[in-house]
């Protein structure tokens, strides 16, 4: 049986190569140069097989090779062009969607009407809710969210003594960042449910192997295959058994009485809040929907937020260094504001240091993912006809000397120096959006959720700041692990904390 799905698997794979193959063959984007392939008849191929293996060091040298231009590299079955340096980084933020589209840039990538289902592609409104709402509320719910990281931090790091215990790094933040992601989103009890935790963790997961499986399957097939071996309607179901009477009772209560219910108890949450821009959609006031779109943000908001948080505890832990003036900064800032978010927004050093983090570590060597929907011309001249997948070098945009000194290096307080600069105060600050940091996204599509992010983010860091002293397992480093374009915080390390001396 296995062998015969095996069998099927590469026929496919073949199937699909010559399929692109012939199309590709008709390209014209041959006038913009391609990095790491070669010539011949299986060049192609060849190519996208260095770009898997090798995807960050390409892009870094194409992007050294092609300043302020194009260059396109072999993306599995497709070509990839990228662009880089300011104008061309203005021109993709400015194109309309119907020239450069964001959703289906991201769809090409996650096929995500198959992998989170339909309506998630199709009527996002949960994008808006996210921007507003719910970045409205941080403030408010801030408390809650203090408390949960406590909570979470007891039972998850219990070193109750100046004995050193030792934990596992990833498998303890995950939790920690789905028990704080969905107080905001569900609230309490449910957000401490080990089995509500557990799924929400491993959704993300499903959906990337999901994805991996589409990405070999001809599009006509697709939504089949999603169907037959995607996780999306056993995710679905897994997690309705825990938020589906809920919803289903908030929905009722809602009909009812709009916003105003008696008493005033009505949640502060993300299901409110989305009921609120569902008002007059039916078909976004079901179970169903609603539960994909709480899946989805979960998807959004958990993996992001802990490889951003590891990847700056590892450099933390590895530069002690950097351990006093953080503790001093939280610890004067919390005695005037206490535990709020007027107080994360004061914590302009611990800010600096987690950008900086994220600014060597952005996750990804190519992000700001665009498809042309018609044929588009950047203002340098190159054109790409409609159908071209379109991305930023977001890592190597990191790294540009003339945006930073000494880019490739570590420097924790850049940031916050910028910020003590006259009139500069917000534009350097981690959520910024701006042309050299990336790490969020670009123009109208950037992440709306990173306010909440990089609160939650600094929040925790500030916390184990204060509550712990921590530090590596021999032989663990801060380093990325690279797999095509995809850096991610040590899986595997292992973290050593005791009661703060
Ligand atoms: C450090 C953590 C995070 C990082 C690095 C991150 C990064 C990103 C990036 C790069 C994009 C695409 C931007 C583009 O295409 O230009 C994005 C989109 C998105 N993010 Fe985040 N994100 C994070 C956390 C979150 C959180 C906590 C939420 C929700 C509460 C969230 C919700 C979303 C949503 C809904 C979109 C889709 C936006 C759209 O389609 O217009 N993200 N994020
Ligand atoms: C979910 O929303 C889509 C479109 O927005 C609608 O077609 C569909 O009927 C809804 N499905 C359910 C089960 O509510
Ligand atoms: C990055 O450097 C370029 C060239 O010096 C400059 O024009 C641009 O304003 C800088 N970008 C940002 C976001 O400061
Ligand atoms: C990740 O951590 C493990 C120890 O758990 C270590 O052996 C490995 O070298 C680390 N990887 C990197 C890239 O630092």
């Amino acid at each position: 049986m296995s062998s015969l799905v095996g069998a099927a698997v590469v026929a496919l794979v073949v199937f699909q190569v010559f399929r692109k193959s012939l199309k590709s063959g008709a390209s014209s984007l041959d006038a913009i140069p391609s990095v790491g392939v070669p010539g011949g008849l299986f060049g192609f191929y060849v190519g996208a097989w260095n770009y898997i293996k090798n995807g960050r060091d390409l892009t870094e040298e194409g992007y050294l090779k092609n300043p302020g231009g194009a260059f396109k590299v072999a993306f599995m079955h497709r070509w990839l062009v990228i662009v880089n340096g300011q104008a061309m980084i203005e021109d993709l933020r400015k194109a309309p969607d119907d020239f450069l589209s964001s959703a289906e840039g991201n769809n090409a990538m996650l096929h995500l009407e198959h992998v989170l289902g339909y309506e998630q592609l199709h009527d996002p409104y949960h994008v808006p809710v996210v921007r507003t709402s719910l970045t409205r509320n941080i403030g408010i719910c801030f408390p809650s969210l203090r408390t949960e990281v406590v909570a979470a931090f007891e039972d998850l790091v219990p070193a109750k003594t100046d004995e050193w215990i030792t934990v596992h790094a990833m498998q303890t933040i995950l939790p920690v960042v789905s028990r704080v992601s969905n107080q905001l989103f569900i609230g309490l009890p449910k957000c401490r449910d080990p089995d509500y935790i557990k799924i929400t963790t491993q959704f993300a997961l499903d959906v990337a192997k999901d994805a991996l499986l589409l990405h070999l399957i001809p599009s006509s097939l697709r939504s089949l295959a999603a169907r037959l071996f995607g996780h999306l309607e056993t995710s679905t179901r897994n997690i309705m058994k825990h938020v589906g009477p809920m919803i289903q009772h908030r929905i009722e209560m809602d009909d009812k009485y709009g916003p105003d219910w008696p008493n005033g108890d009505r949640p502060n949450d993300l299901i409110s809040w989305l009921l609120d821009e569902a008002r007059g959609h039916p078909e976004r006031r079901t179970v169903r929907n609603l539960t994909h779109t709480l899946l989805h943000l979960n998807f959004a908001a958990i993996h992001t937020t802990t490889q951003g948080f590891l990847h700056a505890f590892y450099t933390l832990a590895s530069h002690p260094e950097y351990v006093q003036p953080l503790r001093e900064e939280i610890e004067s800032v919390t005695k005037s504001e206490g535990w709020t978010k007027a107080a994360m927004g004061k914590m302009v050093k611990l800010d600096s240091f987690m950008k900086e983090s994220s600014r060597l570590a952005p996750g990804a060597a190519v992000g700001v993912m665009r498809k042309a929907l018609k044929d588009f011309t950047f203002s340098d001249g190159t054109t790409v006809p409609a159908g071209t997948l379109i991305a930023l070098p977001i890592l190597a945009e990191h790294h540009s000397q003339a945006n930073y000194t000494n880019g490739g290096a570590f420097d924790p307080f850049r940031f916050s120096r910028m910020r003590e600069e006259a009139g500069e105060g917000i534009k350097h600050q981690m959520a910024s959006l701006t042309h050299d940091f990336l790490t969020f996204g670009l123009g109208r599509h950037a992440c709306p959720g990173r306010f909440f992010a990089v609160n939650e983010q600094k929040l925790i860091m500030a916390h184990v700041l204060v509550t712990y002293d921590f530090k590596l397992k021999d032989g663990v480093s801060a380093e990325d692990e690279w797999v095509w374009i995809v850096g991610s915080a040590n899986k595997t390390a292992e973290i050593m904390f005791k009661k703060r001396s």
